[in-house]
């Protein structure tokens, strides 16, 4: 059975409200569509916990860069409505662009110093237009809770800083990342990966999981994690690496010795496709 997409804000808002005098409570999920498994995990996890589950579709054009991938970004509105559907999704919120910004925006969350990192010099303004949009969407659907993947670990950090920082009544979650078989981390971008890259992409997990088998047995130096992390990830058949950085997990600032937890991150180009993955290692 197919379940209801709405468009609108005043009508997420009644449905919502609806749900809420019927004493249950709100889990959301926020997506950019072309939904694959790991979606689905969150929004299982989100039926787990909550009577009444909001899955936003939103290809937010605030996140984008003027030469990423915005336009080609891929809309699979039917195919996502089923994917919602099996993993436990009540609605779906699917507004257009002028629903959520009905004219140029003068206000933007910034979140500083957790942005200027990893994916933040690389995309300058992706944050503050993922913060931006997840705390309108937080806004207009009033959930209890809010379900993240621990694939965008920097994302999912940031988020919560913000929902911190600006005292947001929603209790921030964060889901294991679902990989395929050879590991690779689920991506909406990993269809735009031709045979050699999606052979080759298998890769960056492996070279992850060397450096979490490196930090358990023993090695403590970051800077030799990371150069060994890069010398690893170099091997990958027609890879750039954009960044490969073992960092305080919780600061997301630099370590010298693995002495707490930290999260070793990396960003690659294959064929021009750009793939991001982490593990957490030395808890
Ligand atoms: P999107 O890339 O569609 O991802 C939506 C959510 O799914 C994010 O929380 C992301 O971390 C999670 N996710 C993606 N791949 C995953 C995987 N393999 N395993 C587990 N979770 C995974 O992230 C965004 O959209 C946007 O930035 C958004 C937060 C919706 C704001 O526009």
């Amino acid at each position: 059975m197919l379940i209801p997409v709405v468009t609108t804000i005043q009508e997420i808002r009644a449905a919502v409200a609806d749900a809420r005098r019927c004493g249950k409570t709100v889990g959301f999920v926020p997506t950019m569509g072309a939904l694959h498994e790991g979606h689905a995990a969150l929004v299982r996890a989100a039926h787990a916990r909550s009577g009444f589950v909001v899955v936003s579709i939103f290809v937010n054009p605030t996140q984008f860069g003027p030469n990423e991938d915005f336009g080609k970004y891929p809309r699979t509105l039917a195919t996502d409505q089923q994917v919602c559907a099996d993993a436990g999704a009540d609605l779906i919120f699917a507004p257009i662009p002028t629903e959520m910004y009905p004219e140029a925006s003068v206000t933007f969350v910034e979140v500083s110093g957790l942005t200027d990192v990893l994916c933040g010099p690389a995309r300058p303004g992706h944050f503050r237009g993922v913060c931006t949009v997840v705390l309108k969407l937080f806004n207009i659907v009033g959930p209890d809770v809010a379900h993240f993947g621990a694939k965008d670990y920097q994302q999912a950090r940031i988020v919560r800083q913000m929902v911190r920082d600006l005292n947001v009544p929603v209790e921030v979650r964060v889901e294991p990342t679902v990989r395929e078989a050879d590991g690779l981390a689920l991506s909406s971008r990993n269809r735009y990966l031709n045979a050699d890259h999606r052979a080759a992409a298998a890769g960056i997990y492996r070279a992850l999981q060397a450096t979490q088998s490196r930090a358990t047995t023993g090695e403590r130096d970051v800077v030799r994690l990371e150069a060994m992390l890069h010398t690893d990830l170099a091997t990958i058949p027609g890879v750039r690496v954009e960044y490969a950085r073992i960092l305080d997990a919780d600061t997301l600032r630099p370590l010298t010795q693995l002495d707490r937890p930290a999260v070793a991150a990396v960003a690659v180009s294959l064929g021009g496709t750009r793939l991001i993955d982490n593990v957490i290692i030395g808890q």
